[in-house]
C-alpha cells in the first residue's frame, strides 16, 4: 500500500510564512511525523511539493496504478484549479484535501473550493495536525478497500 503526499505552492514556506495563520512548524517536521506512522503501519509514504499548477496535475496523473490514496493540500489553487479537481477525478483514487487553516472562515475567496467534491474527506483548521488526522483517515479509507478486495478474492477460490 501506497500514499502519496501532495503539498501545492507557498506550503515550503511553513514556518516562515503568517506563522499567526500557519504556525511555526515546518514542513519536513510534518512529513517526518507522518512518515513514522506510514512506517509503524507497514504503508510505503512519498512527499511531493511544488509552486506549479501543473506538476500537481502530473504528480496526480503519475500516481494511477502506483498509489493506493492521495493527501493533497492544494494551497491556493484549491480556489482556482479546475485542472487539479479533473486529474483527481480522472485517476479514481482515494483523496483526502488538508487546509492548515480553517478556510470556511478567512477571506470570501476561500469559501470557493474546487477540489473538495471530488475527495473522500477534507479536513480543516486543525494546524498541521490536520495531516496526521488525514493518515489516520487514510489508513482507515485503505483497510477498508483492502478488506474488500480481500474478501473478492476469497470469493473468487470458493467459485
Ligand atoms: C491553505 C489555505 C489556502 O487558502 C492558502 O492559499 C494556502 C494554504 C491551508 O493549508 O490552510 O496556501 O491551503
Amino acid at each position: 500500500m501506497k500514499i502519496v503526499v501532495i503539498q501545492g505552492p507557498n506550503l515550503n514556506m511553513l514556518g516562515v510564512r503568517e506563522k499567526q495563520i500557519y504556525g511555526p512548524m515546518r514542513l519536513e517536521q510534518i512529513h517526518a511525523q507522518m512518515k513514522e506512522v506510514a512506517e509503524q503501519n507497514g504503508v510505503e509514504i512519498e512527499f511531493f511539493q511544488t509552486n506549479l499548477e501543473g506538476e500537481i496535475v502530473d504528480k496526480i496523473q503519475e500516481c494511477y496504478g502506483e498509489a493506493n490514496g492521495i493527501i493533497i493540500n492544494p494551497a491556493a489553487y484549491t480556489h482556482t484549479s479546475i485542472a487539479i479537481r479533473d486529474a483527481i477525478s480522472a485517476v479514481g483514487i482515494p483523496t483526502i484535501e488538508v487546509h492548515i487553516s480553517n478556510i470556511h472562515r478567512r477571506e470570501e475567496f476561500r469559501k470557493v473550493n474546487m477540489i473538495a467534491p471530488v475527495c473522500a474527506s477534507s479536513i480543516v483548521g486543525f494546524g498541521p495536525f490536520g495531516y496526521h488526522l488525514a493518515m489516520m483517515g487514510m489508513l482507515q479509507i485503505l483497510s477498508e478497500l483492502k478488506a474488500v478486495h480481500d474478501a473478492q478474492m476469497a470469493a473468487q477460490a470458493e467459485a
